[in-house]
């Protein structure tokens, strides 16, 4: 087996990342990439990686060459592209479009609850702006209620772009905020989470803190 040639900043608390182990895990491009720890938050930086990304956020994916990619929408398509089997981003037309919009649905969950997990873990209980919090978990709820509502037979159709972001979103809403218990009010998206997460790349990448 051949050294790996490219070299992800990784935290296996990430979504984002998370995004980017199942697509590696999907075609079979695990070997290709060596995995750098990146320990941070926005008050507690990571100087390695700012030096290759210097808005400091992961995944950000250092090609053989010394070229950075950065961001996970961005890494998706380039590994996307690196693979033989069927695409997981369709190369064109409605499909293209529909899949990349659930799957900029998925990020804007996963930016909410990222967003929601530090303001109540980094900042003292007295500064929690709890209107903003509210507004935050608001968007996530419409986000779910949309997938819910429109998108099942679309995520159940292909494990590709669209399905992965969304499990990955679901995956973190488990692991940061159990509290919005985002099953009770979408019980098809449960059940077909169930069914995705027992797949091997999820498995894998099942976040550990
Ligand atoms: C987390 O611990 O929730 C986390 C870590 C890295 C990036 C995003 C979230």
């Amino acid at each position: 087996m051949s050294a790996p040639s490219m070299t992800l900043f990784h935290n296996p608390a990430s979504p984002f990342v998370r995004k980017v182990m199942v697509l590696l895990h999907e075609t079979g491009q695990l070997n290709r990439v060596a995995l750098q720890h990146s320990q941070l938050s926005p008050v507690s930086p990571d100087a390695a990686l700012n030096r290759d990304n210097p808005l400091g956020k992961i995944p950000a994916l250092r090609l053989a060459d010394g070229t950075v990619l950065h961001d996970s929408r961005v890494i998706l398509d380039y590994l996307d592209q690196q693979h033989v089997g069927n695409p997981l981003i369709p190369r064109e037309g409605h499909a293209r479009w529909r899949r990349l919009t659930l799957a900029s649905m998925a990020d804007g969950i996963m930016d909410a609850s990222v967003m929601i997990r530090y303001e109540l873990a980094l900042r003292p209980p007295e500064k929690h702006w709890n209107e903003w919090l509210d507004a935050q978990r608001d968007k996530i709820r419409r986000a779910l209620t949309l997938l819910e509502k429109d998108a099942i037979a679309e995520l159940t159709s292909h494990f590709d772009i669209a399905a992965i972001s969304v499990a990955c979103a679901l995956g973190y809403l488990d692991l940061r905020h159990p509290d919005l218990e985002w099953r009770d009010a979408n019980p098809q998206l449960a059940g077909w989470y169930f069914e995705v997460s027992q797949r091997p790349s999820m498995l894998a990448t099942i976040p550990k803190v």
